[in-house]
């Protein structure tokens, strides 16, 4: 494990987060054998983006462990409005709580925050990269719901491109074997090329296609995202791609039956509210298991023990061109790219080095 943080679900083993959602379905079913296990305990909450339930579920997982919560949710209510960086914010917060969940929307600023953190950090979401918490979630979901989540057929739609929930949970199910993901996207908005990468070095299989429907009827699980409109340049953009995919009860006709539709939320409309009723979408209940999946994740990270060096790259003289990078915002930071897949990457935000 990268320190006793949590940036990126791969700083885990598959056993690791393994041995999570096996806790977190523990605590689901005696949850009163938790209700004192962090008695003591501050957790803090930092999120300088919008949140309700990722924030939310994390004060929920903290109290119901028996610990307490401090933090913002409002940047501009903080002495982030003064002009404070993002790692003085850390250095002071973590020397008050003992563990810290961070949402910035700034691709890599957990893995920034992580280097000055005494205490452990988690990654909330980091702008379109990464958003680990859901993915631990998403996993505790499929594992109660589904049980074997190896040979699934997993539809992915809507926002692939900016969508890190899509972005982390690939990584994550590559690990599993037969897996086929079915990458459902308008041209504009497919998954990024590094993860395609990564679906392919782990020997499962892929496909992309632009029509829900024709995709139905082979789904196991149907993941349905919002289009990120905060990411986009520009509203005339964006209006370009809301609205193309809906899903509604007629296009389930060709469904299976066991098909598991899940959604990170919030939605706006890609899921009509008539699609609520149906047996086979679990998106709320989904969100319900992000409590225990969170819950699992505090404890295990608060009895991880000693640390290690956060950062492995070195930076070559070069720096990341990504502007959404965490290294081009916050410029006291130092360049780190890593070698992966034969190419040299950003460290904190995964993006190519282009020389
Ligand atoms: C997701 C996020 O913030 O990335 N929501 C969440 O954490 N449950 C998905 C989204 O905002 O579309």
């Amino acid at each position: 494990m990268r320190k006793h943080h949590l940036i990126d679900l791969n700083d885990l083993t598959k056993t690791q987060w393994e041995q999570i959602t096996e806790l977190a379905i523990r605590i689901k079913n005696s949850p009163d054998k938790y209700a004192d296990s962090c008695r003591g305990k501050i957790l803090a909450t930092l999120f300088y983006e919008p949140s309700t339930r990722t924030q939310m579920s994390f004060q929920t997982a903290m109290l119901r462990l028996g610990g307490s919560v401090i933090g913002f949710d409002n940047p501009q209510n903080s002495s982030v409005s003064k002009g404070e960086n993002l790692v003085d914010t850390i250095t002071i917060v973590s020397g008050y709580a003992d563990i810290i969940a961070m949402r910035h929307p700034v691709e890599g600023a957990a893995l920034a925050g992580a280097q000055y953190s005494r205490c452990p950090l988690i990654n909330a979401g980091d702008g379109g990269h990464l958003h680990p918490t859901q993915t631990l979630t998403d996993l505790v979901t499929l594992a109660s719901e589904i049980g074997d989540l190896n040979h699934l057929t997993i539809g992915l739609c809507g926002d692939l491109k900016n969508g890190r929930t899509v972005h982390s949970l690939i990584k994550a199910l590559s690990h599993y074997k037969g897996m086929h993901f079915v990458l459902i996207s308008t041209d504009a908005l497919t998954l990024p090329d590094r993860f395609k990468e990564i679906i392919r070095a782990s020997s499962n299989t892929y496909e992309e296609c632009c029509s829900l429907e024709d995709a139905m009827s082979s789904l196991d699980v149907l993941y349905m995202t919002r289009i990120q409109k905060e990411r986009f340049a520009s509203e005339k953009l964006y209006n370009e791609q809301k609205n193309v995919y809906i899903l509604t009860p007629d296009k389930l006709t060709s469904a299976k039956p066991e098909l598991k539709i899940l959604h990170p939320l919030p939605r706006v409309d890609e899921i009509a509210m008539e699609v609520d009723n149906d047996p086979r979408a679990i998106y709320f209940r989904q969100a319900r298991y992000g409590v225990y999946a969170r819950m699992a994740l505090i404890l295990t990270l608060l009895n991880a023990g000693v640390s290690e060096p956060v950062l492995k790259g070195i930076s070559h003289g070069q720096h990341c061109k990504n502007p959404r990078c965490v290294t081009n915002n916050e410029p006291y930071l130092k360049s780190a790219f890593v070698m992966d897949g034969g190419l040299f990457h950003c460290e904190y935000c995964d993006a190519p080095l282009l020389l």
